[in-house]
């Protein structure tokens, strides 16, 4: 997965490079810039003496001395005002400059922290909307591993309406606190004559998937949940793909969205190495965050993705905290890998992509 957002301290990231939130001066200060040179030893100091100050949006780089990481790129991130003086090109600056001196050296891996976003008061989740769209763009062009550290969960936002939308979401689908949505031992057949006067069924995705609705007790899952629960569908489009493995039906909807397999496997967020293995292997059985990251980047239906996850042997379940906030983001239609990956990362799941 070429772009990570993780949980920790930058100071221990084993990576080729981390980047500083410094300051012009490049002679040290507090936070970040505290902690790498805490980290790191005299010698980087010593080094940045030489350097002669670095300009806001620009970026320098020095070896990393005793940090686990092999060189530190510091760049000045602008002083957050208005808001109308810069402030967003400069930051964005910032990332680019750091991940271009990255790509000169042909490094593989870089660290970022969320510049701006402590002392000089950028507002957090403006910083990782910038921090996020500089580095996709980047990484659209190039083949690189680069990692968003954020170092306390304050850190991270995905904006309040989403993150309440998605919670109540959770709240009225997560099976751990709804006992009820458990399948009851004895469902009936949802098609043919068992169907009971007066009960309806269907697939809407806005009442959690397939329902089957007895006016009284209104059961909704997916087909994979139920033994036996039928559901409206082209039979023969259901017979002539049914021996299909998961890297045919990939390959097939790849064809069918008349997409490039490169495009698919970026915005799957999905490194080359990886997609070249699923496409030479007609058996290959993904892990599942990354069967639902090429379910996303194809912007499948709910029951096209429930047909993508099976060919690989898994189902979404009402049972895990993920697959309900991914059938959130599937039923919404909304497929941005990245704003999913906000949104996992914010409610502690673990992230698309391989
Ligand atoms: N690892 C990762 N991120 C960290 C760490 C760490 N060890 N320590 C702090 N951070 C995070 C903060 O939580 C914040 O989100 O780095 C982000 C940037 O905060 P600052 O370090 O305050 O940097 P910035 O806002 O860019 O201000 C730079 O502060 O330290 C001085 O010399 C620096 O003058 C410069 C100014």
């Amino acid at each position: 997965m070429p772009f990570h957002i993780i949980r920790n301290d930058i100071t221990k990231m084993q990576v080729d490079a981390i980047v500083n939130a410094a300051n012009r001066s490049l002679l040290g200060g507090g936070g970040v810039d505290g902690a790498i040179h805490k980290a790191a030893g005299p010698g980087l100091l010593a080094e940045c003496k030489m350097l002669g100050g670095v300009k806001t949006g620009e970026a320098k780089i020095t070896g990393g001395y005793r940090l686990p990481c092999r060189y530190v790129i510091h760049t000045a991130g602008p002083v957050y005002r208005s808001g109308n003086e810069n402030e967003a090109a400069l930051l964005a600056s910032c990332y680019l400059s750091s991940l271009k001196i990255a790509h000169e050296r042909n490094l593989e891996s870089i660290a970022f922290p969320l510049i701006s976003a402590g002392a000089y008061g950028y507002p957090r989740d403006q910083v990782f909307r910038i921090a996020a769209d500089t580095i996709r763009a980047f990484l659209a062009n190039h083949d690189m591993t680069v990692y968003l550290v954020i170092f306390d969960s304050a850190s991270m936002s995905i904006g309040q309406a989403l993150f309440y939308d998605i919670r109540r979401y959770i709240d009225d689908n997560y099976a751990e606190q709804h006992a009820n949505l458990r399948a009851p031992e004895n469902m009936p057949e949802v098609y043919g004559d068992a169907m009971p006067d007066g009960a309806s069924s269907g697939y809407e995705p806005e009442r959690g998937g397939f329902f089957y609705d007895q006016g009284f007790t209104t059961i909704s899952a997916f087909p994979d949940e139920y033994e036996g629960c039928l559901f409206q569908r082209e039979l023969e489009d259901l017979f002539d793909t049914i021996d299909e493995s998961f890297t045919q039906m990939l390959l097939r909807k790849i064809d069918e969205r008349g997409m490039k397999d490169s495009e698919c496997y970026k915005r799957a967020n999905i490194d080359r190495k990886l997609f070249s293995k699923i496409r030479s292997d007609i058996h290959y059985r993904p892990k599942k965050p990354t069967a639902i990251a090429f379910a996303i980047a194809l912007e499948l239906s709910l029951m096209e993705t429930s047909e993508l996850l099976s060919k690989a042997g898994y189902a979404l379940s009402k049972s895990s905290k993920f697959d309900v906030i991914i059938e959130y983001f599937i039923s919404k239609r909304i497929y941005d890998i990245h704003m999913i990956n906000e949104a996992l990362f914010t409610f502690d799941q673990q992230l698309l992509g391989s």
